[in-house]
């Protein structure tokens, strides 16, 4: 069995090592243009190149769980196309988007200015039961989201594409019910894939049906979010504020004024880091199984997008 890596932006020694360490046999290499015919790709970002000179690959596996960049290439028809699925990134979603929420919650931004300024002062305590939290996407990161914030007696909304149930969680499904999604919800947070679909979907029409003082935290994709109605509907005051780990431009160029906003947060991409062993452990898993022609979880549909 032949496996190419090709991660852009990733060191490949040590992929190549945990690939070739977990599946031993297998013959692991990083790709290059010319590589001979393999059966199974590792990628990120890959070059079309490599897509147009490996036709007969049976798998391509995305060290991410978002597959947008992928799919706008032209990919081998019969390749499956395989998304991390957890590895280990829905526990950091969980931790971020937790922090995130409380952080805002709680006031701790306000409490670290007043302390820098040695002010020992209190706020009013905020009532949770006035801060429902909506998480969009109920999938493997969202699901956990969800969930954890639960844990802090957040209420919690979830809205997905189709029917979903989840303990604790008041869901919505489609189009819809949208609307009534985002007018129960004071806190919005954004795990969808981006699609055709969900491209630009945190708009002044969508965010400014929120509950007044609104707060945004995108942790899925830039292209979601128009960002000059996020400015608009804070400068307005409907918004309070927003947590931002993803943009339009990555990284963020140096002169977007979501650098220095006051009530906006900026973190570089990092809410859920691809672990390598958990992800090559996973990886190798997969294939393994697609070798004994078992079915794996993780395919994405490429028509759906996600
Ligand atoms: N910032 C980071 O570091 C980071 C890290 C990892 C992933 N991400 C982003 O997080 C996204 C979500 O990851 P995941 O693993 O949770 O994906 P997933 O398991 O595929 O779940 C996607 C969820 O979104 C819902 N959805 C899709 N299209 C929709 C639509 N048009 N309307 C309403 N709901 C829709 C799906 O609904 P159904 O349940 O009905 O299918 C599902 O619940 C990824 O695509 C990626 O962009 C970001």
């Amino acid at each position: 069995m032949k496996i190419v890596l090709c991660c852009t932006g990733t060191k490949p020694e040590p992929w190549v090592d945990g690939l070739r360490a977990a599946l031993p046999g297998a013959e692991v290499a990083v790709w290059e243009p010319g590589a001979p015919a393999a059966d199974y790709a590792v990628v990120w970002a890959p070059p079309q190149t490599l897509l147009d000179q490996q036709p007969q690959l049976k798998a391509l596996f995305n060290i991410g769980a978002g597959v947008d960049g992928l799919l706008k290439l032209r990919l081998p028809p019969q390749a499956l196309v395989v998304r991390l699925d957890d590895a280990g990134m829905s526990v950091q979603m969980a931790e971020y988007v937790c922090h995130a929420v409380i952080r805002h919650f709680r006031e701790f931004d306000g409490y670290e200015a007043d302390v820098r300024a040695g002010k020992w002062s209190y706020r009013k305590p905020r009532s949770r039961a006035e801060y429902p939290v909506g998480v969009m996407g109920l999938g493997v990161l969202g699901a956990r989201v969800a969930q954890a914030l639960r844990l802090f007696e957040f209420p919690v909304n979830g809205w997905s594409r189709t029917p979903r149930a989840l303990e604790g969680v008041r869901t919505f499904a489609g189009a819809a019910q949208f609307d009534e999604f985002l007018a129960a919800s004071r806190v919005l947070v954004n795990l969808l894939p981006l699609t055709h679909d969900t491209q630009a979907i945190l708009s002044r029409n969508t965010l400014s049906r929120l509950l007044p003082g609104g707060y945004v935290i995108n942790v899925a994709r830039g292209a979601h979010l128009v960002d000059d109605d996020l400015l608009a509907l804070l400068d307005e005051g409907h918004l309070a504020g927003a947590t931002l780990d993803v943009f339009r431009t990555e990284p963020l160029p140096a002169d977007h004024p979501f650098w220095t906003h006051p009530r906006i947060t900026v973190t570089p991409h990092t809410s859920a880091r691809t672990l390598r062993d958990e992800s090559i452990a996973q990886i190798a898993g997969k294939i393994l199984a697609l070798e004994r022609g078992e079915a794996i979880a993780g395919i994405v549909d490429p028509a759906r997008g996600y």
